[in-house]
């Protein structure tokens, strides 16, 4: 019963003890120990102390830059520099800031130190630069299949970019890039070159990033690609191909045109000699029958006038005739049938021969 009664100073000794431990060890913690941010931005790091606490100070590139009293007035050496409590009921957890961080101005070594039997630890800070992006040479046209290069160049970046493509968003294998750096100063250009075969219409983008960018920087280009262009040297061969077999069939239309056309002369000209010798006929008709004619032919009438009498044209005597004789035949004939005077002008043996001694067996 009389246990309640010591439990008051037990408490009391273990507080003691707990708050005495924790002002010996001096414990706490710093956050993050590595930060990566990029130039412009700021960077955060909070410190988080157990115990009583008095006064907090901040260490950037070795050079105090701020001073926190648990009580009092914040002082820093600019205004780049800030620090608060994380929040306004708790005061184990400070949060310091350096605003508009810059990689020169601002050493990598951010130390932060209690003061007391606390110590100090130490975080480290990387400034990033993002630089820039752009595909050389703008929108590009080409033929179908043919080999297309993109050139990206990035400029001012630290450090060296991470360089991708994409063609219409899909991430391009890096088998078909290569990618450059060189030192400009205290950051780094790099030329990356893209290299495939034009198979259709794609938006290629040139991306470039370091760890601290939350979204890439990008430059984007179009390809356009066109059919493969005629070729000029089959064009021209089948227009000359199709020119000569159009000449050609010309110039056979023409020659059938006047084979045709002397065709159909050639029989006119047999009919008007037949009219002219018809007429001549009639004349000699009027004259007396047996009279000689052949003044058409004047070269024959001295031999036609000794020619046979008609009465000796016989299917033999003709058969005897040859080439030298037959106008004495047609002679003969005219004499009974002024139309064979035609015929025996054209010294055919063949037909008109044969015509003429029909008339002449038939007479
Ligand atoms: C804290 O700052 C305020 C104004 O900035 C000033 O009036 C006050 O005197 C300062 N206190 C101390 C303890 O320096
Ligand atoms: C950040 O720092 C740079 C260089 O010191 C300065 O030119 C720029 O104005 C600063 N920006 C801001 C928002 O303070
Ligand atoms: C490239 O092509 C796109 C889409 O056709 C067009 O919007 C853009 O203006 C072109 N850029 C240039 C530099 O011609
Ligand atoms: C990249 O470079 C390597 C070696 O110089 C070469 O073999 C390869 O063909 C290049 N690739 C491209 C896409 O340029
Ligand atoms: C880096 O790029 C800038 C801008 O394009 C250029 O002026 C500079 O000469 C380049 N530096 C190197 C080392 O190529």
């Amino acid at each position: 019963m009389t246990v309640p009664w010591k439990s008051p100073p037990d408490l009391f000794r273990i507080g003691l003890l707990l708050c005495v431990t924790g002002a010996v060890s001096g414990q706490f913690q710093l956050e993050p120990l590595n930060s990566t941010v990029l130039q412009g931005s700021d960077a955060q790091f909070n410190a988080t102390v157990q115990g009583n606490w008095q006064v907090m100070t901040w260490t950037v590139g070795g050079l105090l830059v701020l001073n926190f009293p648990v009580t009092g007035n914040i002082t820093s050496s600019s205004e780049q520099f800030s620090a608060r409590f994380c929040s306004s009921v708790d005061i184990s957890c400070v949060e310091f800031t350096i605003h508009n961080v810059t990689r020169s101005g601002d050493a990598s070594l951010v130390v932060c130190r209690v003061l007391g039997d606390y110590g100090s630890k130490t975080a480290h800070l990387y400034v990033q630069e993002s630089g820039t992006v752009n595909v050389n040479g703008g929108n590009v046209t080409v033929v179908r299949h043919q080999q297309v290069e993109f050139q990206c160049v990035t400029t001012a970046w630290f450090p060296t970019p991470t360089v991708s493509w994409t063609r219409n968003g899909q991430a391009v294998s890096s088998s078909l890039y290569n990618t450059t750096s060189m030192a400009d100063g205290d950051t780094f250009n790099s030329t990356s070159v893209l290299k495939f075969q034009a198979v259709s219409n794609a938006m290629v983008e040139c991306r470039a990033t370091v760890l601290s960018l939350t979204s890439p920087q990008f430059s984007s280009v179009f390809l356009v690609v066109v059919p493969k262009p005629p070729d000029w040297t089959v064009l021209i061969a089948v227009v000359v191909s199709i020119g000569g077999f159009a000449l050609l069939v010309l110039l056979i239309n023409g020659i059938i045109f006047c084979y045709k056309r002397r065709e159909e002369k050639q029989p006119n000209y047999q009919d008007e000699m037949s009219r002219r010798v018809r007429t001549h006929s009639q004349i000699s008709g009027v004259n007396a029958a047996g009279q000689r004619q052949g003044q058409e032919n004047a070269g024959y009438v001295p031999e036609g006038q000794t020619s046979v009498a008609p009465s000796e044209l016989t299917d033999s005597s003709f058969s005897q005739l040859n080439g030298s004789k037959v106008y004495k035949v047609a002679d003969a004939v005219n004499t009974n049938q002024a139309e064979n005077c035609y015929s025996g002008a054209h010294i055919t043996v063949g037909e008109s021969g044969v015509r003429k001694h029909r008339h002449v067996t038939i007479v």
